[in-house]
């Protein structure tokens, strides 16, 4: 099996100033990613989880270490080229859809490939492919305010997927929907991560996340307390 380092986290070390002092949100975190792993990082909240995911996606930059991300360390990227590469290898899903409410569903999964240079036959394929992806193609037309949260939350899927980025960032992606949604995205995410290859990285609080994880890391404090490789039941659905 190959496996290709895309994500390496030497040393990474986070702290945020307060007050007078500062707080150390992400204390020496060692690890690697290999190119398609399924994982994700749990543990109590303030361990560390959302501040770690802003620098694997490179939305944020350590204090302390090196973060290296496809290849590029990332605080060593300027404000463009950081954008490039979120805009074209990292997709991201929230616990908050954060879909724009006056733009159709369409219209929201096409936006990633606005800030890349695609035509507009190139759009439309990859946006109703994605569409497809979600079982939601009958739905390009709607207005997000017309969606339940399941299908809201698999839309958001669809826009983080349809430019097929390299690294998948799920900060609590079933925080707000019931048992059978979650399941229902999970097996989803769990599809495009072994058809596309695409690596992905959740946060969760969720049990049901995990019995789809291969992979969990234990966040505590701003360290790594355990870092579990496991045989899931739901791995292969
Ligand atoms: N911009 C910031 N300024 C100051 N402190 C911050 C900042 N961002 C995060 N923190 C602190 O860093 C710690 C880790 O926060 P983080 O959001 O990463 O936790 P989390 O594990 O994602 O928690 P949750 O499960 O609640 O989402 C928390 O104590 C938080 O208050
Ligand atoms: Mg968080």
């Amino acid at each position: 099996m190959k496996t290709e380092t895309i994500i390496s986290l030497e040393n990474v070390t986070k702290r945020f100033p307060v007050g007078e002092g500062e707080f150390t949100a992400l204390d020496h975190i060692n690890l690697t990613f290999t190119k398609g792993e399924f994982s994700g990082l749990v543990g109590p909240s303030g361990s560390g989880k959302t501040t770690l995911l802003n620098i694997i996606g490179s939305l944020d930059v350590p204090t302390e270490g090196k973060a290296t991300v496809i290849g590029h360390d990332i605080a060593s990227l300027s404000h463009k080229a950081s954008a490039k590469l979120r805009n074209h290898h990292i997709g991201f899903i929230f616990q908050v859809f954060n879909l724009l409410p006056v733009y159709t569903v369409f219209e929201n999964v096409e936006f990633p490939l606005l800030l890349q240079n695609k035509t507009a036959s190139e759009r439309k394929k990859a946006v109703m492919e994605a569409l497809d992806w979600i079982g939601l193609a009958d739905y390009a037309k709607k207005k997000p305010n017309k969606l339940s949260g399941g299908e809201g939350q698999r839309v958001a899927i669809a826009r983080a997927m349809v430019k097929r980025p390299e690294i998948l960032i799920a900060d609590e992606p079933t925080a707000n929907l019931d048992a059978a949604n979650a399941h229902s995205i999970l097996k989803m995410m769990k599809k495009l991560n072994r058809e596309l290859g695409t690596t992905f990285i959740f946060s969760t609080h969720d049990e049901k996340v995990m019995t789809y994880l291969e992979r969990i890391i234990h966040l505590r404090d701003g360290k790594v307390e355990l870092d579990e490789r496991i045989k899931n039941k739901n791995q292969a659905s």
